[in-house]
């Protein structure tokens, strides 16, 4: 079997085409601009890397892009000023404060003092207890960007087996709610899974997101089974050259697998998308406007 490759780049094109029709009404027949604000705490590359990215995507799609880039020494106090700032600023309809933090600033706390309905990341406690109970929350943009593609291609997901390889806040436990609320059998396993082969066997929906370059074989895989990879790694060749490698070994289970998301290009560019979603999500709540409708195909 050849699986079918998803294509998260052209998903997400479509999903940032919709998002910005629905910026361009909001613009023109209510005279709102929603307002993204990227909060980044010091130097850490890959952090700057995806900061860069979240703003030109933000006025790519018509929004306003606020972002404040703040030294490593930043204390937490001064962190949680600019934070009720912008909770109060109503030019800004979502923020997104860069995960991780330094060391020295506490990022529950952080997270927990963001207005709720601001929270675009979907970090907030108050998010997570939604999200957990089945009611309108604001949701992780990875798990959903995940969701989002498994539903374009399998239509419903009623009934499937669905195993999880990881389990942190950001994507292994939301993405677990994400497809109970879709009526899967969900299974959580993480690095100390005893026997986690076998449980990945029995699944016809793997989400690998543990963060070990290349972990999930072929032999894992059972045939025709969809793998949405969410690892983002970065390895070194012989040669010195760098690569980025998912967390499942693309070109074997690839060939097990029924469908597969590519590493780049897969789940990567829709968690931007789905950040800018949220966004426009949160804006249209603001006003007591409806949820946009906002699921390509
Ligand atoms: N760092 C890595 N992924 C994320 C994310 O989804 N949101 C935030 N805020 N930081 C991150």
């Amino acid at each position: 079997m050849v699986a079918q490759i998803i294509d998260g780049k052209l998903f997400s094109k479509k999903l940032r085409k919709q998002v910005s029709e629905h910026v361009n009404v909001l613009k023109t027949e209510n005279n709102i601009t929603p307002g993204l604000a990227v909060v980044l705490v010091g130097e850490d590359p890959a952090s700057q890397v995806y900061v860069r990215s979240k703003g030109k995507q933000t006025i790519e799609v018509g929004m306003n892009s606020y972002e404040y880039k703040l030294s490593e020494d930043t204390t937490e106090a001064d962190l949680l000023e600019l934070i009720n700032r912008l909770n109060v600023n109503n030019d800004v309809h979502g923020i997104l404060v860069q995960l991780p933090l330094p060391g020295h600033i506490n990022a529950d706390v952080v997270i927990n003092s963001i207005d709720p309905e601001k929270d675009v990341d979907g970090f907030h406690i108050s998010n997570v207890g939604l999200l957990a109970t089945g009611q309108k929350s604001m949701v992780p943009c990875t798990p959903l960007g995940c969701l989002l593609m498994l539903k374009n291609f399998h239509g419903s997901l009623t009934g499937m087996d669905a195993v999880i390889i990881g389990r942190s806040n950001i994507v292994g436990k939301p993405m677990a709610q994400l497809l109970l609320n879709e009526s899967c059998t969900v299974t959580i396993t993480h690095s100390r899974t005893k026997q986690l082969e076998e449980a990945v066997r029995c699944a016809d929906i793997v989400v690998a997101a543990v963060g070990r370059a290349e972990m999930v074989k072929a032999s894992w895989i059972k045939p025709g089974a969809t793998l949405i990879d969410v690892g983002i790694n970065r390895v070194k060749a012989s040669d010195g050259s760098t690569r980025l490698v998912g967390d499942a070994e693309f070109s074997s289970c690839s060939e097990v697998a029924g469908a597969i998301t590519p590493v780049p290009g897969g789940v990567g560019p829709m968690t931007i998308a789905c950040l800018l979603a949220n966004t426009l999500v949160a804006c249209c709540r603001k006003y007591g406007l409806e949820d946009p409708d906002i699921i390509p195909n």
